[in-house]
Formats: C-alpha cells, structure tokens, sequence
C-alpha cells in the first residue's frame, strides 16, 4: 500500500477533491467509463500500471476499476507523484499505489516490484520501466510471469520496446499509445506545450515576453512548446537533427540554427527530443549569465547535468526546483527540477482535458487487448484505427462540434481509381 500511510489519511481529502476535479473534466474518459461499468470487459484481470501518479491517472484507474479490473499503480517518475492523489486512491477508491513522491531509486524500482508481484495480465508503461523490468527478470531467472500484452504511453518507451523488437527480443505483444493520432495531437503538443511553460512559470516567475527562447527539437513536444512560447512573446529558436523537421520549423517561421549558435542567444532552453547529450558540456561555457535549462523529453539525460554539476565552481539552491550553478567565467546558470521532466516536477503535467484523450486510447487499449490477445504476436502495435477515430468522435460530441459523414456515392468515389470522372 501506500508508503505514506499516515500523512496520507490526512491528505487524502484534498486529493479526493483534486480527483473529482479532474474526473468533471475528462468527458471521453466518463462515456467510456460508463460503459465499462455496464459491460465489465476487464472482470477480474489483473492490471499493473507504472505512470505518473497524478489526478488524471486516478480517473483512468478508476475507470479501469469500473471495468472489473484489480488494478495496482506505480509511479513513472519519481517526483511526479502527487500524494495526495495517492492517498485518496487507496483510501476512498481502493486502488492499490506503491509510490511516494521524492522516492529513491530503490523504493521506485521496489514499487515496480511490488506491481509485478501481483502478476498481472496487462500491463501499462510510461517509460517503458514496467515492461523492461519484466525482460530483464524473464532474462536472468526465466520465472517473470509474462503479461498477455502491455501498452506504451510515451515516445522514450516506444523507441526502447521498437528496439527489443528489432533485436528479436520483445517477449509478449505491445500496443503503442503514444502512436495514435489523438494522443500525441493532444498530449506531446497541446499538453506539453502548455504545461511545459506552466512549469518554467511556477518555478522562476519570469516574463517570457521578449526573451529568446530555444526549443531543442521540433517533433509533436517541440512544436507544442514552440508554438506557445511564442504565443507568450519569446523569440524562438529551434535546434533540430533532422532536415524535414528543420525545414518545417523555418517555414513557421522560427530562427533554426545549430546548438552551438544557440547556446550564445537563449535565455531559456528547453530540451523535447528524447536523445541524450542535447545540452552538452561544450555548450555551458558560452551560456549567458543568468540561462534556464529545463527538460520536457521523457529522461533526465537531455542536459548533460553530470558535466554541468562537475564545471560548476559552485551550486546552491535558488528556489524550490531551481539550482544554481556557477560558472569558472562567473556565469550563473539556472537547472530545473535537476533535469526531469519540467511539466510533471514544476507544475501539475498535463491538463485533465489533455490526459482525457490519452487515457481513453488507454482504457480502450486494454479492453482491444483483454479481447484479442490471443490474435497478437509479439510485436510493437499502433493503436487500432477504429479506437483512435472512436476517440476522437466522443471528444467531438463532448464539445458540441458535429462533423459530416460520408455518403456512400463519396465512399465509392474515393476508393475508386476513375477519380475525376
Ligand atoms: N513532458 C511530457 O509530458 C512529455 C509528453 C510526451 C512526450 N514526452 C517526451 O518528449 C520527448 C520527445 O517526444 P516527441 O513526441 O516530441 O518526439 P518526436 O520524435 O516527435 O520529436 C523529437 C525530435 O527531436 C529531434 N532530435 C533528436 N535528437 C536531437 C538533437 N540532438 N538535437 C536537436 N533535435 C534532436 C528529432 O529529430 C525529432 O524531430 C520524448 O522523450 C518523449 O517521451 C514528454
């Protein structure tokens, strides 16, 4: 259970409210969760989770619950877990959490233990953790129980479990979340746009009007964070590797030039690639006094802290999640949250009505695998097309917006080679 049992009690309330808060929020995720309490399509399966534990994540597990599933959680990030959330979960909903925010490294992976230990049936990742746990007890005692599939949230764990694949090494079948079109439209670029510069603001107050703002990176994060770091009045730069995302970065009309240029312009940086190295110890040095780093990508390994940390004459905390350190030209440099994740440690991750969209490819994800995972072969899957338009047509009709349909003279036409005739 909950590791901080009786600061939890006490907490519990306020994560309660913080739950119905987000729960209003998430209409797709309640017409979905409707439904399962109905149907019940999860009876009785065991179901292991390893994502951030925030109030969105608590209506996924409580829409999971509904279904008839025994779900357990744990955190996907250590400092991500809200736990209050927590609390409220275990106490008013009866979900099983193993996480507390700030755990070590051990506690973190002992919680990941304390999950699989349940067995269960499917899996959720955010990271991928859960999943490269289990192949690495399958691969040294050849006794981990094996889910029937998992689900992959995020860029960082596809591109990990696309690698297990490709080395012929994935153990059971994965669906990847984070593939469907409704989930990194909304989650990498409307989420983490916003709540990325949400964080920057919480935790240095600064006026971004004005200041030259450096995005590394433009995929689905990069352009989301770009885009309102403009739309706040920053002059933005990208860096990007590859020469379409680079192009298309220009033609929206942003400065695109190599980190090294960069890192003599920027007052701020933020990191959104998923690769490591981004910000390297040869860019600290020609920094401006007084530069922000912070990390939007899945790992804390886009700035290369470790350098940073071993440049530095000195460091010391500046605020809460901001450490300060010194350079030998007497350039102050800014690092927050220590590198992770600045949306989840600075501010509260993605908005609920965000999340709604991602947790329903989820939920219906593992309702898809409950019933087909006989058919599935171990291999990284998208998520199926009829669930992503399905989520796209309850978010519609949760906004009021209508669309037209096909009509079958039009369906015909359109799958006919005589087009124009
Ligand atoms: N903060 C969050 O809440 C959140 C949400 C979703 C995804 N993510 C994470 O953000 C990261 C990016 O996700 P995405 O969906 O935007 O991925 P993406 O693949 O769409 O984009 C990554 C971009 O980074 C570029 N890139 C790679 N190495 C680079 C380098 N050294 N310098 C400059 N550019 C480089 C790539 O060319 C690519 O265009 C991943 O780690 C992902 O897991 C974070």
């Amino acid at each position: 259970m909950h590791k901080a049992d009786i600061k939890s009690k006490e907490l519990k309330s306020q994560g309660k409210k913080r739950i119905e808060w987000a729960l209003k929020r998430m209409p797709v995720l309640a017409a979905i969760r409707e439904r399962f309490q109905k149907e019940k399509p999860l009876k009785n399966l065991n179901i292991g989770a390893c994502l951030h534990i925030t109030t969105e994540t608590a209506a996924l597990a409580i829409t999971l619950k509904a279904a008839g599933a025994n779900a357990s959680f744990c955190a996907s990030n250590p400092l991500s877990t809200q736990d209050d959330v927590a609390a409220s979960l275990v106490y008013d909903y009866g979900i099983e959490v193993f996480a507390v925010n700030n755990e070590n490294r051990n506690t973190y992976y002992s919680h990941i233990n304390s999950v699989l230990s349940k067995k269960p049936k499917i899996t959720l990742d955010d990271g991928a953790d859960l999943i490269s746990t289990i192949h690495k007890k399958q691969n040294q005692t050849n006794c981990q129980s094996l889910p029937w599939a998992s689900t992959e949230e995020t860029t960082t764990g596809v591109i990990r479990l696309k690698a297990l694949e490709k080395e012929k090494k994935l153990l059971y079948p994965i669906i990847a979340v984070n593939d469907a079109y409704t989930k990194h439209l909304f989650d990498n670029r409307y989420g983490t746009g916003q709540s990325t510069l949400d964080g920057i603001l919480r935790a240095t107050n600064k006026l971004i009007a004005g200041e030259t703002f450096v995005v590394c990176g433009y995929g689905w994060c990069g352009r989301g964070v770009a885009q309102k770091a403009k739309g706040l009045g920053a002059k933005v730069i990208v860096c990007e590797t590859d020469p379409l995302r680079g192009l298309e970065a220009t033609m929206d009309g942003f400065l695109v030039m190599p980190m090294a240029e960069a890192a003599r312009l920027g007052n701020i940086f933020v990191t959104t690639t998923g690769d490591i190295d981004v910000i390297a110890k040869k860019h600290f040095p020609s920094m401006k006094d007084g530069t922000i780093l912070a990390n939007a990508g899945h790992f804390d390994v886009e700035i290369d802290t470790k350098s940073l940390k071993k440049i530095a004459l000195s460091s010391k905390k500046a605020k809460p999640l901001v450490t300060e350190y010194r350079l030998k030209n007497g350039n102050k440099i800014y690092l927050l949250a220590e590198g992770r994740l600045v949306n989840l440690a600075c501010a509260e991750g993605h908005p609920a009505e965000v999340m709604d969209l991602s947790f329903a490819n989820q939920a219906l994800s593992c309702e898809y695998i409950a019933k087909n995972h006989q058919n599935l072969e171990n291999k990284v899957y998208r998520v199926p097309e009829k669930i992503d338009k399905k989520v796209a047509r309850l978010k519609l009709k949760s906004m009021g917006v209508k669309i037209d349909s096909l009509t079958s003279r039009q369906k015909k036409y359109l799958t006919s080679w005589q087009q124009g005739t």
